[in-house]
């Protein structure tokens, strides 16, 4: 048993697993917010950890950057590994001018400029979309953690440096703001039957020009985590 990406037994993740892009900040969340932990993947360094939390099994496995990545690792814990819910832990870049570095953002929709969607070849442009009980899990979570969090589209990007300027197009589009994976991770939950969410904190802001330092990227997410595992043990 097992994927050409995931050593995993069958029954090793719990029924919602944490996907941050960043193995490093997988074993981070890991070994900070879980207990009784149990390392349950390492194919190519990508840490797959299953614990508790609030008693209850949680696991997190990082994504990779990408939607052929995520694509990857999400179809197979969701048509291999029984996964239930997979929760996007992310980092975006803002397209608004208002959303702070380090605030939280949900993606109730996920735009894409990706050749990811074609596969289905429906004919026609699908909407990826949150699972609407994670959104409103996670909306109900950040209200009792006091988390200011704006809903609304992202947009995910095949491209983190954008020659064209089509972030800006999105923008004019009303989408909070771009990030990478989450239409390929909305696309994998409605093909499967399965369902998903991405929650992002802000990094970078393509309106203002500001950004986070790898360092900052890394201690700002605290709100976001939080969130992102009442989620999972509601
Ligand atoms: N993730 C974080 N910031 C981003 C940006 N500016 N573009 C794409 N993905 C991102």
């Amino acid at each position: 048993m097992g994927t050409p990406h995931n050593e995993a037994k069958k029954g090793d993740f719990a029924k919602t697993v944490l996907m941050p892009g960043d193995p490093l900040r997988s074993k981070f969340i890991a070994e900070t917010f879980l207990t009784d932990l149990k390392l349950v993947n390492n194919v190519r360094g990508v840490q797959g950890y299953t614990g508790l939390y609030k008693g209850v099994p949680v696991s997190v496995m990082a994504s990779g950057m990408g939607m052929p990545s995520i694509g990857i690792y999400s179809y197979e814990l969701y048509t291999q590994y029984d996964v239930e819910n997979i929760i996007r832990v992310g980092s975006a870049g803002a397209l608004r001018a208002d959303l702070e570095l380090g605030s939280v953002v949900a993606g109730q929709g996920a735009c894409a400029n990706s050749a990811y969607l074609e596969q289905y070849e429906l004919g026609g442009t699908f909407a990826p979309i949150a699972d609407f009980d994670l959104l409103m899990a996670a909306v109900e979570s950040a209200k009792e953690l006091g988390v200011k969090m704006p809903v609304g589209n992202l947009y995910s990007s095949d491209t983190f440096y954008d020659a064209a300027g089509r972030n800006m197009r999105f923008q004019k589009m009303g989408v909070m703001a771009v990030e990478m994976e989450a239409a390929a991770l909305y696309c994998n939950a409605a093909y499967t039957g399965k369902r998903a969410l991405a929650i992002c904190s802000i990094s970078d802001n393509l309106v203002t020009g500001e950004e986070l330092s790898p360092a900052d990227r890394q201690n700002t997410f605290t709100n976001m985590m939080k969130i992102a595992l009442e989620v999972a043990v509601k």
